[in-house]
């Protein structure tokens, strides 16, 4: 399959600190990728790079073959790149979809067209329901979808998910995951940031570990957590015996 996604040494530093160094990577059309690595390892920072809402110091980042690095958000929204914020970020005195609304509007002018897509979103997503609730009144797990559907609202053909099942009882991390397969039956390309390895492992085709900016290893899931380095950096002992 051709890559839909291609970061090329990408770097990123703020002050002193080192972000990213020379990240590498494909993202494949149609695959769930997984992003692990510890707690400041650079997921997020590689996420605001592949978004537009950094600019990476060095390297390029290709989308569909063109080069997208520098972009500001909107214009890679429109080429079909979306994500969720690690911190949720819905406009909490907004409907549920007035919030997904905003998605929509990134691609379709009109209210009514808007609208139309946000229902379809949020049924897709399971907050048909709750689509006149204030986002404030949301629970937990419902304010991750809401994100999820602004997200999907703006049509992407590449979702990036930043820790979407943090947090979530077992109960609502499955049901995401039922909810992330679906997207990706919709023929949207997943890259997934969690630490949850539980979850993440049965759901990923391939993961990417990061670790203090850098690459550390790239591979099937079961290959990474067993992968020695893989361990000592992030897993630990919990995860060797397991
Ligand atoms: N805007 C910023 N300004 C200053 N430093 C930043 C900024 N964004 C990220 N960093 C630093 O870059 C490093 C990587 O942070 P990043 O948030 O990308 O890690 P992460 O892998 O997402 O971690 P976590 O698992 O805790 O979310 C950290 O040392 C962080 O403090
Ligand atoms: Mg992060």
């Amino acid at each position: 399959m051709p890559a839909l996604l291609e970061v090329d040494r990408v770097s990123k530093s703020f002050g002193g600190v080192a972000a990213n160094v020379e990240i590498s990577f494909d993202v494949r059309q149609g695959e769930i990728l997984g992003l692990i690595g510890p707690n400041g390892a650079g997921k997020t920072s590689l996420f605001n790079s592949i978004s537009g809402a950094v600019v990476p110091d060095s390297g390029e980042i290709r989308f569909d073959g063109q080069r997208i690095s520098g972009l500001p958000p909107e214009e890679c929204a429109l080429r079909g790149i979306a994500r969720t914020f690690q911190v949720v970020r819905s406009f909490d005195s907004m409907t549920v979809l007035d919030n997904v609304m905003v998605g929509a509007f990134a691609r379709h002018g009109r209210a009514r067209a808007a609208m139309k897509l946000a229902l379809e979103t949020l049924a897709f997503t399971g907050l048909a329901s709750r689509a006149d609730t204030p986002a404030v009144s949301l629970s937990p797990a419902e304010k991750r979808r809401l994100e999820v559907a602004r997200a999907l609202a703006t049509e992407p053909r590449l979702l990036l998910l930043d820790e979407m099942l943090t947090g979530l009882t077992p109960t609502e991390a499955q049901a995401g995951v039922a909810l992330i397969r679906a997207v990706r039956d919709r023929g949207i390309t997943v890259m997934m940031v969690e630490h949850v390895m539980e979850v993440l492992l049965p759901l990923i085709d391939r993961a990417v570990v990061l670790n203090l900016g850098r690459v550390l290893t790239t591979g099937a899931p079961g290959d990474v957590v067993r992968d020695p380095e893989v361990i000592r950096a992030y897993l630990g002992d919990r995860y060797a015996a397991a």
